[in-house]
C-alpha cells in the first residue's frame, strides 16, 4: 500500500486530467499538513502553478480539481480555501489504517523502497594524509554520513568514496624528513599520528627554513612520482598511519565510513595524463601561459574574459582539478554512478561548477548522470568568527568529540546525581556525540553556523538530548505500565482526539520528508520534522491520559507511543545518532 501522501497526489492529478486533460495532470502538488485543524488535514497548492499554464483563475481552477477528486477510501471532504487553495480532511478510518501498517512493520515503517533506485556515490568526508582532522572536516563528514544512509535506506545503491588527500608535493617533504629523522618506525607504530601531525608540521617549517631540505623535498617529489621503491614505502606508511586515525575518529564519531570506503587521489595518478589526452580529443583543451586548461562555457573572470580551469601546469604536475575529472570518469564509468554527490564547504563551490561544467562538456557526463554539489557554510565561534581556541589554535576533531563526551557525563551526573559514572559515561557518548552532530545536522546547511556548547547539549530546543529524551520519555510507559511494547505491533489504532489525530499525520509525513531529504540534499528538514513530532508527542502526552485510559483507548495510544519512539529511533538513526535507553 502506498503511503497516504502519494495516494493523495495521485487523486490530485487524476482530478487534474479528469478537468484540464493529461497534459496538466503531472503538475507537481504541494501538500502541506495544516497548521489548524479547521482548515482540514491538508492544505494543497496546486491552481497557482497551473493558473498560468491555462490562462484561468486560481479559484475556479482548485473549484475544478474539487469537482473532479475522487473522495474515494481516503478523503472526508476537499475544498477550496483562500486564492485557490485546496483543503482536504481525510477520513478517519484511512488515519487510523495507514498508522496501523507503519505499526506493523518495525523495520521500516512501512516506508516503501524507491522504484527508480540509483547508484550514488557519496564524497564525503575526504581529509587530508598526515594532518590532524579539524573542526572544519565535520561537516562533510556528518552531513555526507546522514545522506548516505538515507538514500540507502530509500533503497538507493549508495557507493561511499573518502577522496582523501594522500598525493601531492606536499609528500616530498614528508618522506624526506622522516628519513632524515630515522623516524619510518615511529610511523609503522599504528596510531601514531601525533608523530605524523608532528613530522608535518617541521617538516613544513624546514621546507621554508632550510634550502638544502628544501632541495632534497623537491627531488623527492620527483622520486615519488617516479616510483621509487623507498620513498613510495615510506609514503605508504604514511598514508596508512593516517588511515587508521581516521577510523578511529570515524568510530568514535559514529559515522559509518570504513577503510574499505578510502579511495584517495592517488588512486587516480595514473589516470590523469589520459585525461588530458581525452580533453584534447574532445577538442576542450587549451594552452594559457605553457599551462594546460579549459574554459568551461559560462565562467567569467572580473575582466570579463573567460575564466580558465588549470589542468596541467606548465611543469606537468596535475591538479586537484585533474583528479576530480579523472575520479568523476571512473564513477561513471566503472562504478556506473547515475548521481554523484560531493559533500565539501562552500569555498568549493566554484571549482565543482567549473569540474561539472567540464565533464558535461567533454560528454563524460551525461545528462542522465546527476551531479550534485552539497556545500555548506562555516562553523563559528560565539564572537561570529570561525572557530578557534583561545590562543586562535584551529580546533582538532578529536579534542571537540572528547569535550562533547565530557559535558555530556556533567550534565547527567548533575540531573541524576546517583546515576553510577560508569553508565553515564556510556550514555554520555550517545548523548555528547548526538548533540555535536545533531547540532551541525539541524542548522540549514548553506548557511555558517554558531557553535555553542550549552545550547547544542540542551535538553529544550531542537537538539538531540531533546529528541534522545523525548524517545527515553515514549519508552518509560511501558516500563511504568509493565507492558510488553511487543505486544502492541498488531493493535488498533483510534487517532480520534485532535492531539492524536495531529501527531498521527506528523507520523504519516515521514515517506515525503526523507523523500524532500534525498532531493534536496538537506538533512534539517528531518531534523524539524523529528522537533515537530516530539512537540506533538508532548501535547498529545498532555491531553491525551495513556496508562490512565481503558479499553481499546488505552492500546491505541499505548501503540502511538510505540510508534512515535520508533520513529524517532529510525530518523535519528538516519541521521547517524543512536538513542539512549534512558537518560
Ligand atoms: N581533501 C579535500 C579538502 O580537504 C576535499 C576533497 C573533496 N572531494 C573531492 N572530490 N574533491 O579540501
Amino acid at each position: 500500500m502506498p503511503d497516504i501522501q502519494s495516494i493523495i497526489e495521485s487523486k490530485l492529478s487524476t482530478a487534474v486530467a479528469a478537468a484540464f486533460g493529461s497534459d496538466f495532470a503531472s503538475a507537481d502538488p504541494l501538500i502541506n499538513p495544516t497548521r489548524d485543524a479547521k482548515f482540514g488535514d491538508y492544505q494543497v497548492n496546486i491552481a497557482m502553478g497551473l493558473a498560468k499554464k491555462l490562462g484561468q483563475k486560481p479559484r475556479d481552477i482548485a473549484q475544478a480539481i474539487v469537482d473532479n477528486i475522487v473522495l474515494g477510501d481516503e478523503v472526508e471532504k476537499a475544498n477550496i480555501a483562500g486564492p485557490g487553495f485546496i483543503n482536504l480532511t481525510l477520513k478517519q478510518s484511512a488515519i487510523n489504517e495507514h498508522a496501523e501498517k507503519m505499526l506493523g512493520d518495525s523495520d521500516r515503517l512501512a516506508l516503501a523502497k524507491t522504484n527508480k533506485p540509483q547508484t550514488v556515490v557519496v564524497d564525503f568526508s575526504s581529509p587530508n594524509v598526515a594532518k590532524e582532522m579539524h573542526v572544519g572536516h565535520i561537516r562533510s563528514t556528518v552531513i555526507g554520513d546522514a545522506l548516505s544512509r538515507i538514500l540507502a535506506f530509500l533503497g538507493h545503491d549508495v557507493i561511499k568514496q573518502n577522496h582523501v588527500g594522500d598525493w601531492g608535493t606536499q609528500f616530498g617533504m614528508l618522506v624526506q624528513y622522516t628519513i632524515n629523522n630515522n623516524m619510518i618506525k615511529h610511523v609503522t607504530q599504528r596510531g601514531m599520528l601525533k608523530s605524523i601531525n608532528t613530522i608535518y608540521q617541521e617538516s613544513k617549517k624546514l621546507f621554508d627554513e632550510d634550502k638544502e631540505f628544501a632541495a632534497d623535498a623537491r627531488k623527492r617529489v620527483v622520486d615519488l612520482q617516479a616510483g621509487d621503491q623507498e620513498t613510495k614505502d615510506i609514503w605508504k606508511e604514511l598514508v596508512k598511519a593516517s588511515e587508521v586515525y581516521f577510523d578511529d575518529v570515524y568510530k568514535r564519531l559514529d559515522v559509518s565510513l570504513t577503510l574499505g570506503d578510502i579511495r584517495g587521489e592517488s588512486f587516480y595518478n595514473d589516470k590523469l595524463p589520459q585525461v588530458i589526452e581525452d580533453l584534447k580529443t574532445a577538442g576542450l583543451l587549451k594552452e594559457s601561459q605553457g599551462a594546460d586548461v579549459v574554459y568551461p562555457d559560462g565562467f567569467k573572470d572580473r575582466e570579463g574574459d573567460p575564466m580558465p580551469m588549470i589542468v596541467r601546469k606548465s611543469d606537468g604536475g596535475f591538479l586537484y582539478a585533474t583528479t576530480d575529472l579523472a575520479a568523476a570518469h571512473y564513477r561513471i564509468e566503472e562504478l556506473r554512478a547515475d548521481r554523484i554527490i560531493y559533500v565539501t564547504d562552500s569555498r568549493q563551490s566554484q571549482h565543482f561548477a567549473m569540474v561539472f561544467q567540464t565533464l558535461r562538456e567533454a560528454g563524460w557526463a551525461k545528462d542522465n548522470v546527476r551531479l550534485d554539489h552539497v556545500p555548506f557554510g562555516t562553523i563559528m565561534g560565539k564572537d561570529k568568527k570561525p572557530f578557534k581556541t583561545r590562543s586562535g589554535d584551529t580546533i582538532k576533531l578529536l579534542d571537540l568529540i572528547m569535550e562533547a563526551k565530557k559535558r555530556a557525563v556533567d550534565i547527567l551526573v548533575k540531573k541524576q546525581p546517583d546515576m553510577k559514572v560508569s553508565l553515564a559515561e556510556e550514555i554520555a557518548h550517545t548523548v555528547g556525540i548526538g548533540c555535536l552532530k545533531y547540532a551541525d545536522l539541524s542548522s540549514d546547511r548553506i548557511k555558517d553556523y554558531i557553535f555553542d556548547w550549552d545550547r547544542m547539549l540542551s535538553f529544550d530546543g531542537n537538539t538531540a538530548a531533546y529528541l534522545q529524551n523525548s524517545y527515553v520519555r515514549c519508552m518509560a510507559i511501558f516500563r511504568k505500565g509493565e507492558i510488553d511494547p511487543g505486544s502492541l505491533t498488531s493493535a488498533k489504532i483510534l487517532a480520534e482526539h485532535p492531539a492524536e489525530r495531529a501527531m498521527v499525520l506528523k507520523l504519516l509525513q515521514l515517506p515525503q520528508v526523507l523523500a524532500g531529504v534525498a532531493e534536496a540534499l538537506e538533512p534539517h528538514r528531518l531534523c524539524n520534522y523529528l522537533y515537530e513530532l516530539a512537540s506533538l508527542y508532548h501535547s498529545f502526552y498532555e491531553k491525551c491520559p495513556v496508562l490512565k485510559s481503558e479499553g481499546e483507548t488505552r492500546q491505541s495510544r499505548l501503540a502511538l507511543c510505540l510508534l512515535t519512539a520508533r520513529t524517532i529511533e529510525k530518523s535519528l538513526g538516519l541521521l547517524g545518532i543512536q538513542t539512549p535507553n534512558q537518560m
